[in-house]
C-alpha cells in the first residue's frame, strides 16, 4: 500500500459510498490504520491510498507509549458545522508544505463504525479539522486546492522541487 502524492487525479477524484462492510472492506481499514501510523499522520483517506471509497481513518490522540485508538468512519456526512477558525494544516499526500486554511470550528458528522452500527461525532479543535480534511479527500479536494491561486502555484513548485529531490536521491 502506498500513498498517493498530489496531484494525483485519485485525490482529485470524488470516491463512491460504501456499500457492504465485508471482510475485504476489515482487511482495507486495518492497512489504512497501520499505514496512517507507519507514516506518523494523524488521518487518511481512502484515496490517499488509491481506493475510491468513503472510508477514513484517523487518530488524534497518538502519544509515546499511548495505547493507540484508531477511529474508523464509513460513508462520513457533515450534519452540522459552527464558527470559523484558521489551523496550519499538512498532509500526507503533501510532503513537507503546511498552509493555513481556515474551516468551520466545530463539526458534527454521522456515517458508520467499522462494524457497520451508526456513529455521531461531535468536534472541535483538531479532530474537527482532522475529520473535515478528511471527509475533503473524499470529495476530491485537497487542503491546498483551498488555497487562493497564488498560494497554490507557489506550493506547486515547492511539489515539483521535491519530486525533483526524491529522484534524485534514489
Ligand atoms: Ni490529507
Amino acid at each position: 500500500m502506498e500513498i498517493l502524492i498530489y496531484p494525483h487525479e485519485i485525490l482529485k477524484t470524488k470516491a463512491d459510498p460504501v456499500e457492504r462492510i465485508d471482510g475485504e472492506l476489515q482487511g482495507l481499514i486495518d492497512q489504512m490504520i497501520l499505514q496512517m501510523y507507519r507514516a506518523k499522520g494523524i488521518g487518511l483517506a481512502a484515496n490517499q491510498v488509491g481506493e475510491l471509497k468513503r472510508l477514513l481513518v484517523m487518530d488524534c490522540n497518538q502519544e509515546e507509549g499511548k495505547k493507540p485508538s484508531p477511529v474508523v468512519v464509513i460513508n462520513p456526512v457533515i450534519t452540522a458545522t459552527e464558527g470559523q477558525e484558521s489551523y496550519e494544516e499538512g498532509c500526507l499526500s503533501v510532503p513537507e508544505i503546511t498552509a493555513s486554511i481556515k474551516r468551520p470550528a466545530q463539526v458534527e458528522v454521522k456515517g458508520f463504525d467499522r462494524n457497520g452500527n451508526e456513529l455521531r461525532i461531535e468536534a472541535d479543535g483538531i479532530v474537527a479539522r482532522c475529520l473535515q480534511h478528511e471527509i475533503d479527500h473524499l470529495n476530491g479536494i485537497c487542503f491546498v486546492d483551498r488555497l487562493g491561486s497564488v498560494k497554490r502555484a507557489l506550493v506547486r513548485k515547492k511539489l515539483a522541487k521535491a519530486k525533483a529531490a526524491r529522484k534524485t536521491r534514489r
